[in-house]
């Protein structure tokens, strides 16, 4: 597997493990100190996570409108599969379908491919900016990237079983390996985004076969939904005439229905499964704490709305008193990112706030301040960078 380290990887591991005395898994403290790690197929990502891979995008290479694979985030609930023999492989659909169906790779490649542009956004992306703290990966800005997948649509599959009229939900299980105690990974979509046609089994991204990083030799893409629903190393999809139960869909991946107050527990029965991304910003650069030049400065990002589109980013250089509308990239699709972009001339030096706020197309507005959550779902407050602009 490509995510098993190098023997140097392997002894750094080691020795820094040992200067971690004390804390409370090694593999995790030393995952802290991601200079130290290379992860083949990846490269200058931030480690959150080791033992089940974590790999955060610096906001600084989100500067194209497709990232590139080796720069696309990682989100692993536990260990990827060991081995996947393509030949081998099997995705089977059951439940309540009129005739359970077991496809083969050679099967997946004779349906019509489609080709979807989208954001992938971990639900958690953010959740280090929330306060209070919550529990989880610490993730800064980058758990989102914004790729090509192509692959058919999981209707056309779907079809092929015929659907009963009791099937309302689709639940997806990867070939992860489980250990121990931590429960399958294993959610259900609505089968109104099911029968999505841009709803796929990917077995391409950004035109090359899907890397076992990103879910090889086939993965669920529900686009613009949070990259819960897209599940990767795709081998069963069971048709439910409820959403699917388990850790993943409860408590996992809840959102609050009303926001409650910031630190304050919610009750489950107040919770709803997330589904669509949020309208958001990232400024890209300059990075915060960059010490500017003074004269023309490039300010630039990304903003994207999940099933929406984006109406407008406007940018603010003075901490949000006033605020200019940014140029929007001319790429565009559906359920990806736009880039954006905003030139600024800092006449005096000193220190600068510069803000990032997006609308979309349904009237959301990227808020002052995030909706606080006990999981830190969803943060999507203004994006902002702190420079220092010299005389
Ligand atoms: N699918 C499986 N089988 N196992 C996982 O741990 N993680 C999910 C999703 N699909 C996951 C999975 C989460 S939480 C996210 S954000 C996306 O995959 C991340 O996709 P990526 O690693 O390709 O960026």
């Amino acid at each position: 597997m490509e995510t098993v380290p190098s023997r140097r990887d392997f002894l750094r591991t080691a020795s820094t493990a040992v200067l971690a005395a004390g804390a409370a898994h090694p593999l995790l403290a030393w995952a802290a100190d991601s200079a130290d790690i290379s992860v083949p197929g990846k490269d200058g990502m931030i480690v959150r996570s080791y033992r089940f891979l974590d790999l955060e995008t610096p906001v600084e290479f989100m500067t194209e409108w497709i990232t590139p694979i080796n720069h696309f985030f990682v989100r692993n609930h536990m260990y990827p599969p060991a081995k996947i023999d393509a030949s081998a492989w099997k995705l089977t659909i059951t439940g309540e379908v009129e005739k359970p169906i077991t496809l083969t790779l050679a099967d997946l490649e004779k349906i019509p491919a489609r080709s979807v542009v989208t954001i992938l956004e971990c639900a958690g992306n953010g959740r280090s900016l929330q306060n209070p703290k919550v529990p989880g990966i610490q993730w800064g800005k980058g758990a989102v990237g914004n790729a090509r997948f192509s692959g058919p649509s999981l209707k056309a599959l779907l079809e092929k079983a015929g659907l009963k009229d009791t099937a309302k939900h689709v639940q997806f299980r990867g070939l992860d390996q489980v250990p121990g105690k931590v429960p399958a990974f294993v959610r259900s979509i609505p089968i109104e985004k099911a029968l999505d046609a841009d709803t796929l089994v990917a077995t391409r991204m950004n035109g090359e076969i899907i890397p076992a990083h990103h879910g090889y030799p086939a993965r669920a893409i529900t686009p613009g939904w949070v990259g819960a629903a897209s599940c990767k190393w795709l081998s069963e999809i069971t048709v439910l005439d409820k959403p699917a139960e388990g850790n993943f869909m409860s408590p996992g991946y809840r959102f609050p229905n009303t926001p409650g107050k910031p630190g304050e527990p919610v009750k489950p029965e107040d919770t709803h499964s997330l589904t669509a991304l949020t309208v958001k910003s990232t400024i890209a650069g300059p990075s915060d704490g960059a010490k500017l030049k003074r004269g023309a400065q490039r300010i630039q990002g990304v903003a994207w709305a999940g099933e929406a589109e984006i109406a407008k980013v406007e940018i603010s250089t003075d901490g949000g008193s006033s605020w200019n509308a940014a140029q929007l990239g001319k790429d565009q699709a559906k359920y990806a990112w736009r880039l954006w972009s905003y030139q600024w001339k800092p006449t005096k030096s000193g220190d600068y706030i510069i803000l990032s706020r997006a609308t979309d197309s349904q009237g959301r507005v990227q808020p002052e301040a995030a909706v606080w959550n006990p999981s830190g779902y969803l943060y999507n407050a203004y994006d902002q960078a702190k420079v220092y602009v010299q005389g």
